[in-house]
């Protein structure tokens, strides 16, 4: 669809982001694509958004810092001029372990690289997203935030519960300013992500997945594509 929307995906450089990225290009909109520290991946990432006829912009930011967040949004702001949509979606692996083995640093490397970044993502967008027609905000958050969730991963499900309560506090607050709040609910998803969990986990998720196969990234980005383009 050519609708000239300004797209700024955080975590886009690999994985569901980037996935995501390629699957909303389109020509005339601009993917503004964040990254942590792997510009090769997200090079090729914007080079597949300039193929369908979309413009890429590399973002390197450190999301869990206020600062460098800060930093990215001028850059957006002076580079696009707008923001339509913010996919707050980057994510840091995690080891699995019982509560001991959890670690006051996990913990905290967990809240902070998902609801303390979207925090900081979605404070720094929200005046550019209120000039936008249709301004939107999609969490990206898991399937381990509905339901009795999974063992043994008390950080990340902790602070997925945060991402969503935050979804919830920035609906109420932002639903008469015309920005539209969304949340997905991913499964296990075949990225890197999972790389280093337990080989019975993965095993468990995928014989409970449909068809019992864990989602491809494209898979579940097309779910977050679905979201982002339905009608407000
Ligand atoms: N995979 C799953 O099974 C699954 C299931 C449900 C939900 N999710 C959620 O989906 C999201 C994406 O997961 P994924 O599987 O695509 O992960 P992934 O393949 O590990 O990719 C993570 C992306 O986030 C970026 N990133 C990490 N820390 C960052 C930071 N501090 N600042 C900016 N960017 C940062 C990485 O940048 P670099 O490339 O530069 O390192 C990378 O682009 C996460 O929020 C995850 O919790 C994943």
């Amino acid at each position: 669809m050519s609708d000239g929307r300004v797209i700024l995906i955080t975590g886009a450089g690999r994985g569901i982001g980037a996935a995501v990225a390629r699957r909303l290009a389109a020509p005339g909109r601009l993917l503004a694509l964040n990254y942590l520290s792997r510009r090769d991946s997200a090079q090729a990432v914007a080079r597949d958004v300039e193929a369908k006829g979309g413009r890429g912009l590399l973002l390197p930011a450190d999301v869990t810092s206020a600062s460098a967040v800060e930093d990215m949004f001028a850059a957006l702001a002076e580079r696009a001029g707008r923001l339509d949509v913010l996919i707050s979606n980057a994510g840091a692996p995690f080891r699995y372990g019982r509560l001991p083995e959890c670690s006051p640093a996990d913990f905290e490397a967990q809240w902070r690289v998902q609801a303390g970044a979207a925090f900081l993502c979605c404070r720094a967008a929200v005046p550019l997203l209120k000039k936008s027609p249709a301004g939107r905000i999609v969490f990206v958050v898991s399937n381990v935030a509905q339901g009795a969730p999974p063992a043994f991963m008390a950080h990340y499900v902790s602070a997925k519960y945060a991402l969503w309560g935050l979804a919830q506090a920035l609906k109420a607050e932002l639903s008469g300013k015309g920005i539209r709040v969304d949340c997905v609910f991913p499964p296990m998803t075949r990225t890197d992500f999972i790389k280093n969990f337990p080989r019975p986990i993965v095993e468990a998720a995928r014989e409970a997945s449909p068809g019992g196969r864990l989602p491809a990234p494209e898979e579940t980005a097309a779910e977050i594509a679905r979201v982002v383009e339905a009608e407000t």
